[in-house]
């Protein structure tokens, strides 16, 4: 039965209805809240059986859900691409919390977060290539039902500002809705109108007073994460900009993996608590995009061969947007075309067995075969897969995809992009003080 042989990786994704294992799982209680400490945030895959957000209709097969999930990359891709080429620096001044233009598809992963006086409890979508922070609101229209709604009106702390405040000023499409600060932004395919916010916001033992954050009044033509974002991007008035008293521009994260049944990710806040002894690689700032983190990749290895890669098709450059970023959005590695073609060539080479293809992915194997590391080279710093890093197998262990694509066709793309598969069960650390990014192996448990 074709639904019995997916892709094991992305059997979370699909409804438990096929998959009596993942209800199991589900009703043994291991998808019961772990709770959070210090400053230290469970994360869970979006799709993961246990997420509330997994999709109201999910796709009924598996090769739909395939589809489905790299028609989201590639839709993302798209976006991530389009706001490279000739983004106006004015846009340097933004945002409390948003520019549009940082805005992005969905993300992937979430974490616990509470908003308002008493706490009103959400899962919120983290995105760190965004810098925007908002929340569905209780009169939204065209939010999803499966929204948890805020009510700002059982919220004794929370503060609607007005028009002539400072942070309105700086607003892109603002507009006054009486005396209230009201702004429209796109993220991805969706229009949002928000009215601009504060209130106390608590991330796992902390609480941030007075945050800054949209209150989503509409939303149209596209889907936005059910509860709201948490955008972890490093530009000007950010979640890292505002909380910067408290956490000094760093965190980290675990991304568990797809089949994680449990918050077993962390995303860890502020400086405490890092590893110490991680190689690291400095950060590149693109003050056209400058919530990206980028980073130098200067080779790409595939088990201990050096690919030829054109320089051109690594190398960092401002104004065009090339270069290389961490993303935790995408959920599969992009890499632009003569890139992908070296992994790849090489990739087959090694593997030497039939090459089939699947949905997005051109390099799948059916049977066994031995598989060469990949190893992603960075200035300081060189992050070598790991098979689950690597290829997404089917359940009987037939089929079994190198899980990385070039850029899509129709997109003339200069980024790569290390996605969050590729991330999964290392610690990613985001030191900005210092200008770095480290990666180290490290199965998520919390
Ligand atoms: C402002 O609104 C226009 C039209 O709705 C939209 O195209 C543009 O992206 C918005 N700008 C920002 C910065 O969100
Ligand atoms: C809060 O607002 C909602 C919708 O705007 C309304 O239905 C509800 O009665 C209000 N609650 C209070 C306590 O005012
Ligand atoms: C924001 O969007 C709303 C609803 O689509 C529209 O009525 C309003 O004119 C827009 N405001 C700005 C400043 O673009
Ligand atoms: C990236 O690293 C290469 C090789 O070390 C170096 O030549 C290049 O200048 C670096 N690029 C940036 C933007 O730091
Ligand atoms: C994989 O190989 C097995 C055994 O040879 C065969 O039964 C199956 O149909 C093949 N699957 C695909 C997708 O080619
Ligand atoms: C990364 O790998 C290359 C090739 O094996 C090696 O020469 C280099 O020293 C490594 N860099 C670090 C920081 O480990």
């Amino acid at each position: 039965m074709a639904l019995y042989s997916p892709f094991l990786v992305l059997l979370a994704t699909l409804p438990s209805l096929f998959f009596p294992f993942t209800l199991a799982i589900s009703s043994t209680g291991l998808c019961s809240a772990r709770p959070d400490h210090d400053s230290t945030l469970h994360i869970l895959p979006t799709y993961s059986p246990c997420s509330p957000l997994q999709p109201s209709t999910p796709p009924s097969r598996f090769l739909d859900t395939l589809l489905f999930l790299s028609n989201r990359d590639v839709s993302r891709f798209s976006y991530l691409s389009s706001l490279l080429a000739a983004a106006p620096t004015s846009h340097r001044s933004f945002v409390p919390i948003a520019s549009g233009r940082n805005l992005l598809q969905s993300s992937t992963y979430v974490a616990r977060a509470s908003l308002g006086t008493p706490p009103q409890p959400f899962l919120v979508a983290l995105d760190i290539s965004s810098d925007a922070a908002w929340f569905p609101c209780s009169s939204c229209s065209g939010c999803t039902s499966s929204s948890a709604f805020f009510s700002p009106n059982r919220s004794s702390s929370f503060v609607s500002l007005p028009c002539n405040s400072p942070q309105c000023s700086q607003l892109p499409n603002r507009s006054c809705s009486g005396k209230t600060c009201t702004f429209n932004l796109t993220y991805g395919a969706a229009s949002i109108s928000s009215s601009l916010s504060q209130d106390s916001l608590s991330l796992a033992a902390d609480s941030i007073n007075s945050y800054t954050f949209g209150c989503v009044v509409s939303a149209s033509g596209g889907s936005i994460p059910p509860q709201g974002l948490l955008g972890l991007g490093r530009g000007p008035l950010s979640f890292l900009s505002q909380t910067k008293n408290l956490y000094f521009s760093t965190f980290s994260y675990c991304l568990p993996g797809f089949r994680s049944p449990n918050f077993a990710g962390t995303l860890r806040l502020g400086p405490s608590g890092q590893p110490k002894r991680i190689h690291t690689t400095p950060l590149l700032s693109n003050p056209h995009r400058p919530s990206l983190y980028y980073v130098n990749m200067t080779a790409i290895r595939v088990g201990r061969k050096r690919l030829l890669i054109p320089p051109a098709a690594l190398a960092f450059n401002p104004l065009t947007g090339a270069g290389t970023i961490f993303d935790s959005g995408t959920m599969f590695t992009r890499l632009v075309s003569p890139a992908y073609t070296a992994v790849r060539d090489e990739f087959r080479r090694r593997v030497n067995s039939p090459v089939t293809s699947l949905g997005g992915f051109d390099t799948c194997y059916n049977g066994s075969v031995v598989l060469p590391t990949i190893t992603f080279e960075f200035d300081g710093m060189n992050m070598t897969l790991s098979e689950e890093n690597t290829v997404i197998h089917s359940s009987s262990g037939t089929l079994s995809c190198l899980a990385m694509a070039s850029a899509p066709d129709n997109v003339n793309s200069v980024l790569n992009v290390i996605a969050s598969m590729q991330q999964q069960n290392h610690r990613v650390v985001f030191d900005l003080p210092n200008g770095r990014v480290g990666v180290s192996r490290e199965p998520c448990t919390s």
